[in-house]
């Protein structure tokens, strides 16, 4: 059992969220504090998320699963807020049957949001037709869509199969219609059926129908098949959850994403569909925001990632950087870099390669390089006003161990057209201090920044009193900002973690 830190006395709720777009290394804390915890519940988020789980000395990437299935006595839930693709998780499942791991502890919500495969054809086919997000492709908006618009499925679906069908008819009725539009607009532009091919790379050609879009017929079967190997997990687990509170069982909450992709608080519309915030989470996990004890902001520093599109004002080689990302594969990337960029880089794009084949940024679901950029205090205390709290877990401080130059965004300065946002009229040279989420203003911020001598390797440090003095000034620069350090963590192992 690990040696609590102080602040962990009296709490038996804690939460753990992103401050940023995701990515930041919640991984590595849930694992950490499942020991802690009787039960680990993931309330947000689907198949877009993905954490790395070490089986002895294989590596396997999870999306649904919480991370606490490692061990055996730990109650694992999947809760409501989740968009849950049985596919997927029964491919999980498979692999821990493979490995011998018991999920007997693993149970889903009676009343989490079912993705089936109709939703990531139509997530997919969006991005090609309509704006970009950079989507996953996991089928998180048409998903999250039904539920706000009153037509979800949901798991409990997958156990009375009349309904299920009843339920499913209807939403694949409304579904093809929209599909037959943008399988037109796409046949005009690529000469042939793009809604089949991307059926086929989803590994279910046999569910495609030339006229119909779906086989109606092949599909429910495919899904009730899904629903009776999952039945035995499926339960009130709301209920469960709030009993175990009142119990006083330790619970901890896994965010996915992070505060800046919340559809109610992110950068929107370059956000996922549901709230990675904690007020998401606490509600998809079956509790209320006053049930949680302590919540910890997850911050990478001091540099930070975003995957796929949106304003990033503090990006490495700001649009060259997004296009590379947008367009390169991780191989291609080190083919051409690898060797010849390095932390002492002194052109911003290189050093946001260098930076990114250092911390091994590349997504988990998709494999694509994250775009990085300094950290950003605006967004930050942005982050921590809108989760009600200051404390933080500092995160992968050891990849920049030896960047000889680090920059902090403290403020930004807009330089777009005059623009009206609520009751603030923004103009060209107007220096914005609190964080504005939407895109229309985030994309003219240009980030005024601190500099601050870099720092060397710390991966040998066990406590805070041991940071570099350069270090010690920039964790001094993000306390100003009134955040409180928690925890840091110089490296990927668990005694590589420092609680404050
Ligand atoms: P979606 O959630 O797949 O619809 O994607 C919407 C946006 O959120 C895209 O910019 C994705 O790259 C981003 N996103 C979704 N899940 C994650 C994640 O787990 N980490 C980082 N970014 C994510």
């Amino acid at each position: 059992m690990m040696k609590l830190p102080k602040w962990l006395i009296n709490v038996h709720v804690l939460a753990i969220v992103c401050a940023q777009w995701g990515d930041s290394g919640k991984g590595k804390l849930v694992d950490l504090f499942a020991q802690w915890a009787d039960i680990i519940v993931r309330g947000t988020g689907g198949a877009n998320a993905g954490h790395t789980i070490w089986i002895g000395i294989k590596r396997f990437i999870f999306h649904l699963i919480p991370c606490g299935i490692l061990y055996p006595d730990k109650v694992n839930i999947i809760g409501n807020g989740v968009a849950l693709d049985p596919e997927v998780l029964i491919e999980e499942l498979d692999v821990l049957n493979r490995e011998g791991i018991s999920y007997e502890n693993l149970f889903i919500a009676h009343n989490a949001k079912l993705v089936i495969v109709a939703h990531r054809v139509l997530d997919i086919v969006r991005e090609r037709c309509q704006g970009r997000v950079g989507s996953t492709g996991r089928g998180m908006s048409p998903t999250y869509e039904a539920h706000v618009g009153r037509k979800s499925l949901i798991v409990n679906d997958l156990l009375n199969s009349d309904t299920f069908k009843d339920k499913l008819e209807r939403r694949l009725a409304e579904m093809v219609k929209l599909l037959r539009a943008y399988r037109q607009e796409l046949m005009e532009q690529h000469g042939k059926d793009i809604v089949r091919e991307i059926m086929e790379k989803l590994g279910h050609a046999e569910l495609y129908h030339e006229e119909n879009i779906f086989d109606f017929e092949k599909m429910s079967e495919y899904y009730l098949e899904c629903g009776r190997r999952i039945a035995s997990m499926v339960t009130d687990t709301d209920r469960m959850v709030r009993k175990s509170r009142v119990e006083g069982k330790n619970i901890l909450l896994e965010g996915a994403q992070g505060t800046l992709l919340s559809v109610d608080f992110g950068t929107y519309p370059f956000v996922t569909s549901s709230d990675s915030t904690i007020h998401g989470l606490a509600k998809g996990a079956g509790l209320s925001v006053k049930d949680v004890d302590h919540t910890i902001l997850v911050v990478k520093a001091p540099y930070i990632t975003r995957v796929g599109d949106g304003p990033f004002p503090t990006e490495l080689g700001g649009q060259q950087s997004e296009e590379w990302c947008r367009t390169t594969s991780q191989e291609d990337e080190r083919k051409k870099y690898g060797g010849y960029v390095t932390l002492q880089s002194t052109d911003e794009f290189d050093l946001g390669v260098a930076i990114r084949m250092e911390g091994d940024e590349y997504g988990a679901t998709t494999g694509r390089p994250r775009r990085v950029g300094w950290l950003d205090l605006v967004a930050g205390s942005y982050a921590m006003e809108v989760n009600g709290t200051k404390h933080i877990a500092l995160m992968k401080l050891d990849v920049l161990s030896g960047c000889p130059i680090i920059q902090i965004c403290v403020a930004y300065r807009y330089e777009g057209p005059d623009f009206r946002y609520g009751d603030q009229i923004l103009k060209s040279g107007s220096i914005i201090t609190d964080f504005i989420p939407a895109a229309e203003v985030l994309q003219y911020c240009k980030p005024i920044y601190e500099e601050f001598d870099g720092y060397e390797d710390i991966r040998q440090m066990k406590s805070r009193d041991d940071a570099p003095a350069n270090l010690a000034k920039i964790l001094d620069k993000i306390e100003e900002q009134g955040f409180i350090i928690d925890l840091l963590s110089v490296g990927a192992d668990r005694d590589q973690t420092i609680f404050a």
